[in-house]
């Protein structure tokens, strides 16, 4: 069968490879892809916006199946689209997309059902917010509603950083603001928890926790991720049980009362505070880098069940996963998530020689004439499966001493608190 992956980061570089090992596949595609992925695919350089392009493609090639890895074409509606023309997609629909894509969308259907999340208020002028934060406790989190790639979400220390954020999001930063969200601080640990959904059925699909802030220590800007492990150390069957009743299925029932099933990835992300589970977001998709984190550790055929889920067979499916840790460290371009060159030979490149048990995943790379230049922030991830987090990482920092890229960086604590 012929597969089709949009994106072009690590994360799709990932379920590329993943896809791949299926003996089911005669031929991949990936839009637009990377260097990575231009040596198990064929790369296809076409405008993500532009989807009766990609349409035309695919029915032109008569791909099988599509995997839709990053939340813009989700929240824009590709699946909704594609549909229409009886394409096979994986991935969720324009209203259940909108977990991802507002975040009061999702607060909303928390106060209903209940879920356990920050208190928040919802202010449509900068006055009426700006009233609010003089009562606030601080810290206090101040976000833009719409997607801003994790950047529109300020914790503020006092009010005056509080205002200023406001004035940011009303004055346009993250696009169009109509609304600011103001929610309580939760004070606790970080954790990703993913589920594969079929539109009736869901299963999990491993934990991970990731580290977004820029800089050691976990200082710094957020970015889209430095390094992640899985599974999480907060990780238990109890925990495991309060995520899926009190979070994950009231969400789909607030989803169902709009009409709209769920299918695709859910990227649950939680605050644990005295081991309960909080919602600080949904993504409708693979975390980037827990997908590349995640995916080695799979022993069931990804691709059968990406095939499950879009015949709303994943009941009758058992998905299982080698017994590792798994350590993935991301290597940036200097100046990231600020200003950086790109276009930046990595000449060691080729020098890397992986074990079984390692992994490089390209993310903002391109080949010219066998050369691979950076094209990006995040331009490569190491990943290492092993008995332990402290193995993994060890065998991570060689090759990326032996990988020794003059215009990149990477946080060297990457999993601080998993490894001695
Ligand atoms: P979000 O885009 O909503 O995931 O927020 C980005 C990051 O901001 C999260 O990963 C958290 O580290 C932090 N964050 C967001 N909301 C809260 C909150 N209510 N309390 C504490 N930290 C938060
Ligand atoms: N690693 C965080 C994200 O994918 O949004």
């Amino acid at each position: 069968m012929k597969v089709g992956i949009i994106g072009s980061g690590g994360r799709e570089h990932s379920i590329c490879q993943s896809i791949k090992k299926s003996s089911k596949i005669d031929k991949l595609f990936c839009f637009p892809g990377n260097a990575g992925t231009e040596s198990i695919a064929e790369n296809i350089k076409i405008d993500l916006d532009d989807f009766e392009k990609i349409k035309n493609f695919i029915l032109k090639e008569k791909i099988d199946l599509v995997v839709v890895g990053p939340e813009k074409p989700l929240v824009e509606g590709l699946v909704d689209y594609l549909e229409q023309f009886k394409i096979n997609v994986f991935g969720p629909n324009k209203i259940s997309s909108q977990l991802e894509g507002s975040k009061i969308f999702t607060k909303k259907i928390c106060e209903k059902f209940n879920i356990p999340t920050a208190k928040f208020g919802i202010f449509q002028n900068r006055n009426d917010a700006k009233e609010f934060i003089t009562k606030s406790n601080y810290p206090t989190v101040v976000k833009a509603d719409n997607l801003a790639s994790g950047k529109g979400v300020y914790i503020c220390n006092d009010e005056s950083q509080a205002v200023s954020a406001i004035n940011e999001i009303f004055d346009g930063k993250f696009g169009k603001a109509e609304n600011v969200l103001i929610e309580e601080f939760l004070d606790g640990e970080e954790m990703s928890f993913f589920t594969i959904h079929d539109g009736i059925t869901f299963k999990t699909f491993e934990t991970a926790q990731d580290h977004k802030r820029a800089l050691e220590g976990d200082k710094g800007k957020n970015t889209g991720g430095m390094g992640a492990y899985s599974p999480s150390r907060l990780i238990t069957e109890e925990l495991k049980i309060k995520i899926i009743d009190k979070i994950i299925k009231p969400t789909l029932d607030g989803l169902a009362e709009l009409g709209s099933k769920y299918k695709g990835f859910l990227y649950t992300g939680l605050m644990i505070v005295n081991n309960e589970p909080y919602l600080i977001e949904y993504n409708v998709r693979m975390g980037d880098p827990e997908c590349q984190t995640i995916l080695p550790k799979l022993k069931t055929d990804l691709t059968e069940i990406l095939i499950a889920c879009c015949e709303s067979r994943l009941d009758k499916l058992n998905i299982e996963w080698h017994d590792k840790k798994s350590l993935c460290v991301v290597v940036c371009s200097k100046g990231y998530p600020d200003k950086f060159n790109k276009n930046i030979e990595i000449s060691n490149i080729d020098k890397i020689v992986l074990s079984d048990n390692e992994f490089l995943f390209h993310a903002g790379t391109k080949k010219i004439e066998d050369k691979i230049f950076s094209n990006g922030g995040r331009v490569l991830n190491f990943v290492c499966l092993s008995d332990n987090f402290s193995k993994a990482k060890k065998s991570i920092l060689r090759n990326l001493h032996n990988l020794n890229w003059s215009n990149g960086f990477y946080r060297k604590d990457i999993g601080y608190r998993v490894v001695d």
